[in-house]
């Protein structure tokens, strides 16, 4: 059974997408991002999708981009920050080769802070960043096979962590 080489999940503004890329031009291979997949689909930007049609659309239009691409995609893989928050997200990533790219709440608001691109985090960053990460530190967790601090790492440190610890 073929399936993703590696699935990266962890909070927004981890690195998820330039540490993806690293990887899959070390590997030789491609990279593919779930997000981008839900924007393709719905043929509007993330934050119009949770204005327009709420968050639950929007973890059902994720679910089913992450299915998708778990079936086809044999390269890396980067989940949007999200995505462990659905249980059925949670139950397709089972015995995949899930890495967890952490960061702690003080390196977050460092370097996302306020985003308001970002739809969660358009008011009070640091105290929802707190938050946001006390609510899925544990589902990252359950998901993920190996974790991988980022605070103090460069994007090619992180890709390397990656590649010695699966
Ligand atoms: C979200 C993270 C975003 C995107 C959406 C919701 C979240 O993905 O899926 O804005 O709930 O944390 P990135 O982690 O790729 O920024």
């Amino acid at each position: 059974m073929s399936g993703p080489l590696i699935v990266l999940v962890g909070p927004m503004g981890v690195g998820k997408s330039t540490v993806g890329e690293l990887l899959a031009e070390r590997l030789g291979t491609t990279y593919r991002d779930t997000d981008a997949d839900v924007v393709a689909t719905a043929g509007k930007a993330i934050s119009e999708i949770f204005f327009d049609e709420g968050e639950e659309r929007f973890r059902d239009l994720e679910r089913q981009a992450v299915q998708d691409s778990l079936a086809r995609h044999t390269g890396v893989l980067s989940l949007g920050g999200g995505a462990v928050l659905d249980e059925g997200t949670r139950t397709l990533l089972a015995g995949l080769p899930v890495v967890y790219l952490s960061m702690d709440v003080d390196e977050a608001v460092r370097r996302v802070g306020l985003n308001t691109a970002r739809p969660l985090l358009a008011v009070n960053p640091r105290r929802q960043w707190r938050e946001l990460m006390d609510a899925r530190r544990h589902l990252y967790e359950e998901v993920a096979r190996t974790t991988v601090a980022t605070d103090d790492r460069t994007p090619e440190e992180v890709a390397r962590a990656i590649l010695d610890a699966l």
